[in-house]
């Protein structure tokens, strides 16, 4: 069969791995797509940048639209990230009745409802498995092996940024900022590390998630998010006292009142396989009614594991080129007129248990009076940890683990415990999954 032509939009990190995997393993590739993948044309912003990768005959310019617009080229490959002038890529690429594929999770999570309308008018697909979890096939998993299941929750680490932050400030003894230098260095974070870390990017890629899981339309305003960036290497190290693991985790659960979506970093027994997920690796804890818990992962971002995804998606189009539309796999696993509202539960309404830290002075009755502040709201505490160096200690920090409350009374609770006068300073307050 005659070769494919493709056209690649960006050459950073991703992209370059997507040359390299395309060109290192052409002949498995071609083996399995049926036909050759040729790179033809590649847009980038400066041509002139050095780049660790062999272009070999690839026409480059900096002009995207040469390759939106040039009638060799049958996919589109965007690796550029963001939504702006990429949208108008997309709109042009589809309209044009190109095929593309994707590691956008941004515009994913963002205009994907309107963009899988326009590509299914225009008959062509959008592949986006490297929007989420970089080489895992966590997509394919949910759009096609699981079809069978009604998807209870899921429930992962999903971006690689914050969690070789997290993992290396335990490990290493390192602060906040010389891992985020490192995973910057290594080409992990977004051009923006505030993604990562305030955990935009995380709640991208769960927005996404929870559509191909549930049937629903993409609802990113629908996710709570919190970053890691207030995590300290002491609450670290109480964590561990007590047998969890602090992790950026991303949750969605369904429930009779609807569909929760949460991104914040969480406390998770060490006992529990995703608690010992550590650097940039990502994994995810799929439930489903019939298959029970299965579970993903792998490297979650990184040049030739991300690109592992870009091709996989590659194969897949080249395959359909010669399907009926009717007959593809639809963009979010369920058929377009079939996707339905489920309400979202607001972050208020969240049940968990908590990790809490503060600092109390050192007197007779405090402990007691925090405590009562707890009870009155029917929370229960689960363990507490008072740490002193003695009775002349003036402050003493106070952890304490409670069981499991809806978040809007422990709200109220943090609030009247803040106001008594014997608690200096912000309280911590971390949530935590016992994931039994
Ligand atoms: N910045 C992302 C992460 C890259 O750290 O997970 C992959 O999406």
């Amino acid at each position: 069969m005659k070769p494919v032509n493709i056209g690649l939009l960006g050459l950073g990190t991703v992209g370059c791995g997507t040359i390299n995997v395309l060109s290192r393993n052409s002949s498995e590739i071609t083996r399995r797509a049926g036909r050759e993948i040729i790179v033809k044309r590649i847009a980038v912003k400066d041509i002139a940048k050095q780049r660790n990768v062999d272009m070999g005959a690839v026409e480059i310019t900096d002009d995207a639209y040469s390759v939106i617009n040039d009638p060799d080229i049958a996919i589109i490959v965007e690796l550029i990230g963001g939504e702006s002038p990429v949208y108008d890529y997309f709109v042009q690429s589809l309209q044009k009745g190109k095929h593309v594929v994707t590691a956008n999770k941004e515009l994913i999570a963002n205009r994907g409802n309107e963009l899988f309308k326009l590509a299914q008018k225009h008959s062509v697909v959008i592949a986006f498995e490297a929007a989420v979890g970089g080489g895992i096939s966590i997509i394919k998993a949910l759009r096609e092996g699981l079809t069978g299941n009604r998807i209870q929750s899921l429930v992962g680490i999903i971006n690689g940024t914050s969690n070789f932050i997290l993992s290396g400030m335990k490990e290493k003894q390192c602060s906040f900022e010389e891992m985020l230098a490192e995973a910057q260095e290594l080409g992990y974070a977004e051009a923006d590390p505030v993604f990562d870390v305030e955990g935009v990017d995380a709640a991208h890629k769960l927005t996404i998630l929870a559509a191909v899981a549930y049937g629903v339309p993409l609802q990113l305003n629908g996710v709570y998010q919190e970053g890691i960036s207030s995590v300290t290497s002491q609450d670290m190290q109480y964590a561990d006292e007590l047998g969890f693991e602090i992790k950026p985790m991303a949750i969605t659960t369904r429930n009779d009142a609807g569909i929760e979506m949460r991104v914040h970093p969480c406390l998770v027994p060490q006992k529990r396989l995703i608690a010992n997920v550590n650097g940039v690796m990502n994994a995810i804890l799929v439930t489903g009614d019939a298959v029970g818990p299965t579970l993903y992962y792998g490297a979650g971002a990184g040049s030739e594991p991300t690109a592992s995804a870009v091709v996989a998606d590659l194969v897949d189009v080249v395959r359909t080129l010669t399907t009926d539309p009717e007959n593809r796999v639809p963009h979010l696993a369920f058929q377009p007129n079939s996707l339905t509202e489920i309400p979202i539960v607001p972050i208020k309404d969240a049940c968990t248990s908590y990790y809490l830290r503060m600092n109390a002075v050192n007197r007779a009755g405090v402990l007691a009076e925090i405590t009562k502040i707890l009870g009155d709201l029917q929370i229960s505490i689960e363990s507490v940890i008072q740490k002193g160096s003695g009775e002349n200690e003036e402050m003493l920090p106070v952890v304490m683990v409670t069981q499991n409350t809806v978040e809007h009374k422990m709200n109220l609770a943090l609030q009247k415990i803040q106001e008594y006068s014997m608690v200096v300073g912000d309280i911590t307050r971390i949530r935590m999954e016992n994931m039994a």
